[in-house]
């Protein structure tokens, strides 16, 4: 097992990382302040991971709400199940919150920790690659508006991760590549030395080598803490994890929530992002062909939905948390591993692109 910290002061945490960590109850017990947990998870995870969850923790006095699985039940309706659950059990501020799924569970149910009495004990146990490489940790929690993604949330920290690599071994193959979409931004933003590793173990991460993918959980974790550390409420630095995200999340919504998955919306969204930026002259055409071949090699989408029109793209793009006076901002890319975020480009170039990436 590999445990990092992520530094925050008196609210640092650890994210241990290792195969059957579900068991271990000695590395949950010393963030449980109480004897009441309430266990959130879904109806596809449950049955898989939550008996063995319940028996790790048999010592307390455990409660569960077991959500329908699925993007579009990332919503406040479903977040008031977690809040009828926990009132109908009379839990108290003395309660922790576990949250035990992909990232759609982690981020309802970080969300839900915070604002139950003002604010509970929260602990991550991510089950999809996405959820141990990125969502579990940073303490960002949301839930969808129909209008935008992730509109309505907080930032609140768990207390501990633990992401059991063993878990990934019932994860769909589609989830998988899902997850890689956010694994390879790391390397796009700010880790070539990761990206040329990325590029030499793709196929033995899609065939889940668990050496491979313990290593890759480990390295996007250390990436992500070291911005979460510097920019934990993203005020600069920490928006570059968002590359691709701007267009990804106008794809989420246009196309419904849970049609194409967060990791697939990202990785069209970075391979467009990699193409604008060597459109505007920014980025050499090696690093842009090398970007979305990677992508492509983790059998992830790299053009938007055929469906989507350039307009769609600029009106859901205009709900962005990154626009600023109006102007929507994007990640864009200088080389491979140096991003920044700006509205300063041409415009023109811009809107050339989009209208060709829509065909329309
Ligand atoms: P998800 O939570 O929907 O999980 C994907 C699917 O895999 C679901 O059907 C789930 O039930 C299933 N599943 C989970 N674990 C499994 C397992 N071990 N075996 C079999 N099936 C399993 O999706 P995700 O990709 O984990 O997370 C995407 C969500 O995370 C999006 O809502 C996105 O906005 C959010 N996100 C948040 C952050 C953040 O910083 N908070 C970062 C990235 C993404
Ligand atoms: N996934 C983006 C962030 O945590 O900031």
């Amino acid at each position: 097992m590999k445990t990092l910290t992520v530094d925050l002061g008196n609210r640092s945490y650890p994210i241990h990382i290792g195969q059957h960590l579900l068991t271990q109850v000695a590395l949950l017990q010393p963030h449980i302040v109480s004897k009441q947990v309430l266990i959130v998870s879904n109806d596809t995870v449950a049955p898989l991971y939550l008996d063995t969850l319940l028996s790790t923790l048999s010592a307390y006095d455990c409660y569960t709400v077991v959500l329908k699985d699925g993007e579009q039940y990332k919503s406040l309706d479903t977040l008031n199940e977690i809040f009828d659950a926990a009132l109908n059990n009379k839990l108290n501020r003395q309660l922790t919150m576990i949250a035990l799924g992909g990232g759609v569970i982690g981020d309802m149910a970080g969300f839900a920790a915070s604002c139950y009495q003002r604010g509970v004990n929260f602990i991550q146990i991510p089950t999809t690659l996405l959820a141990q490489v990125d969502s579990s940790v940073g303490g960002k929690t949301a839930v969808n508006h129909p209008l935008g993604k992730n509109m309505i949330g907080a930032f609140y920290q768990p207390r501990c991760v633990l992401a059991d690599i063993s878990t990934l071994d019932t994860l769909p193959a589609r989830e998988l590549s899902a997850g890689l979409a956010e694994v390879i931004k790391y390397g796009v933003i700010r880790d070539v030395a990761f990206f040329e590793w990325l590029e030499q173990n793709m196929d033995a991460l899609l065939a889940r080598n668990s050496e491979v993918l313990g290593y890759a959980i480990e390295r996007s974790c250390r990436n992500k803490a070291e911005i979460v550390e510097q920019d934990e409420h993203e005020r600069g630095m920490r928006a570059l994890l968002n590359l691709g995200h701007t267009f990804g999340h106008a794809i989420e919504t246009a196309c419904g929530y849970g049609v194409w998955l967060h990791g697939e919306a990202v990785a069209a969204g970075m391979s467009m992002a990699a193409e604008l930026s060597y459109r505007l002259g920014w980025l050499p055409a090696n690093d842009m062909q090398r970007i979305i071949g990677l992508i492509a090699r983790a059998k992830l989408p790299v053009k938007p939905p055929a469906t989507m029109s350039a307009a769609q793209f600029m009106d859901l793009m205009a709900v962005d948390k990154k626009v600023e006076d109006g102007k929507v901002r994007f990640v864009l890319l200088k080389a491979l591993g140096d991003a920044v975020t700006t509205a300063d480009f041409d415009a023109a170039i811009f809107e050339q692109f989009l209208n060709e990436s829509c065909g329309a």
